[in-house]
């Protein structure tokens, strides 16, 4: 008997976390964490991939090289906000892409969706390896 699969999330919708701010989704049933980092947005998968634990609970730093890593509160290795990349190490976390909502060709919708999310500007998060997979 066939049976239709469930289509993946391939991406959500946040609400846009404000600067020094973050906040947490799932995209494709995978924990992610958007940080605002003097207005820039950064979205990495908030699973440590040494023992499980959830990046976002660590701080931020600074690198020498002016670079911003989050610090894992288990055992303390740094991930890269933009490449994902651990310092050191060759492990690294998954980068989703970030789409402000606006993008959306028809305005209308736009202004649904804010409105339902009392006035906040809102983004997407997005896997861009399961869309191009065609997920
Ligand atoms: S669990 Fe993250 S460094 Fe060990």
């Amino acid at each position: 008997m066939y049976e239709p699969q469930a289509r993946v999330q391939t991406r959500a919708r946040v609400e846009r976390p404000a600067p020094g701010e973050l906040v947490r989704t799932t995209v494709g049933g995978n924990p992610v964490a958007v940080w605002n980092v003097e207005g820039r947005l950064y979205a990495l998968g908030d699973i440590c991939p040494h023992r499980g634990f959830v990046l976002s609970e660590g701080a931020l730093m600074e690198e020498k090289d002016g670079t911003i890593s989050v610090v894992c509160q288990g055992h303390f290795w740094r991930f890269d906000l933009t490449t994902g990349q651990a310092a050191f190490r060759p492990e690294c976390v998954k980068v989703y892409d970030i789409e402000d909502i606006e993008d959306i060709e028809d305005i209308e919708d736009v202004e649904d969706i804010e409105e339902q999310a009392g006035g906040a500007a809102m983004v997407w998060v997005v896997d861009r390896d399961l869309e191009q997979r065609g997920a």
